[in-house]
């Protein structure tokens, strides 16, 4: 049934059916929760709108699964995406380039060569060719298994981010320690798959999506379960917890979007003087060779703990 799903959703022949796919832009009650949130401290957190005002939904018979409509200002979607492209991808941390393809100033500041890249066939070559990178514990795609040697300083400002959102919807004691960002030129697709390498399978597994929309399939933890399909849009995050930390999930289709928050500065969204690093990111000599890149693309970071409580290392 997974399998099915995936594959009806992918299909380049002919367009699917999208009327089952949930909407959380207009979310059907019949389907969709609305999600109370105990709102913990009556802070801000640099480049999000107060939680206060967030959106948060579960989807019925889908118990663990918490989607949070896009809860960034558009600047604080900016910061995050150039965190994703122009910093993330730099060595030590880890990126899929292939060294007998790539140089290795590619494989080690993919946005700089890529940025700095005259010829327009190469240019293309390496936007195209780079799928993901890791961060902190790094993710062994053929053992699948997390080591001490494998493993890098996780960025700060992302363990910070997630903290807080872990924190604010109740998750105590979370430490973000493992992150895969995928980077999903429109066209591509992630195999279902569950994600069980963690040595902590009870931390909840957060994703942030930036740029252009997903289809998202959440099954069960079987692959013969029907899984839910939903749109996945700039700025959305979706908690993993507790029944579905181990569910089936995939992205079968990546599709342009009409929403472009972090292109589309509306005025009623709140002003985010406070933070100069994010309000940087207003500036459009800074903002363009980003927007270039998200017009046919989609981010993905994909956060995990790995360590148990108290666990020092693996
Ligand atoms: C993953 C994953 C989902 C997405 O990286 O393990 O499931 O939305 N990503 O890209
Ligand atoms: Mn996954």
């Amino acid at each position: 049934m997974f399998i099915k799903s995936f594959k009806f959703y992918k299909s380049k022949t002919t367009e699917p059916d999208f009327s089952e796919v949930l909407d959380f832009q207009d979310p059907n009650e019949k389907f969709v929760d609305k999600k109370r949130i105990e709102v913990k401290g009556n802070e801000s957190y640099f480049s999000l709108i107060s939680p206060k005002e967030w959106q948060c939904y579960e989807i019925k018979d889908r118990p663990g699964l918490i989607f949070i409509r896009n809860p960034f200002t558009p600047s604080g979607q900016r910061f995050w995406i150039s965190r994703c492209l122009k910093d993330y991808p730099k060595s030590p941390n880890v990126v899929n380039l292939n060294p007998k393809q790539f140089s290795k100033e590619a494989i080690n500041d993919w946005w700089n060569c890529f940025q700095t890249e005259k010829n327009d066939c190469e240019r293309k070559r390496l936007k195209v060719s780079m799928r993901w990178t890791t961060l902190g514990y790094h993710h062994d795609w053929d053992t699948k298994v997390y080591s001490e040697n494998m493993k890098n300083k996780f960025p700060q400002d992302l363990a910070d981010l997630t903290k807080f959102f872990a924190t604010t919807l109740g998750f105590e004691n979370y430490s973000a320690e493992a992150a895969i960002v995928n980077y999903y030129p429109i066209g591509t697709t992630l195999a279902g798959h569950t994600d069980h390498s963690e040595a902590n399978l009870d931390a909840p597994l957060f994703s942030f999506s930036f740029g252009q929309k997903a289809i998202f399939l959440l099954g069960g933890q079987s692959k013969d379960e029907k899984p839910s399909a939903m749109f996945l849009k700039s700025g959305d995050v979706v908690v993993m917890s507790k029944s579905s930390r181990l569910c089936y999930h995939a992205v079968p289709r990546v599709m342009s979007c009409e929403l472009e928050p972090y292109n589309n500065f509306n005025s009623n969204e709140p002003e985010e003087k406070k933070c100069k690093i994010v309000n940087d990111c207003d500036d459009e000599n800074f903002w363009t060779p980003f927007r270039h890149y998200l017009k046919d693309s989609r981010i993905n970071i994909n956060i995990r703990q790995v360590l148990n409580k108290g666990q020092l290392e693996l």
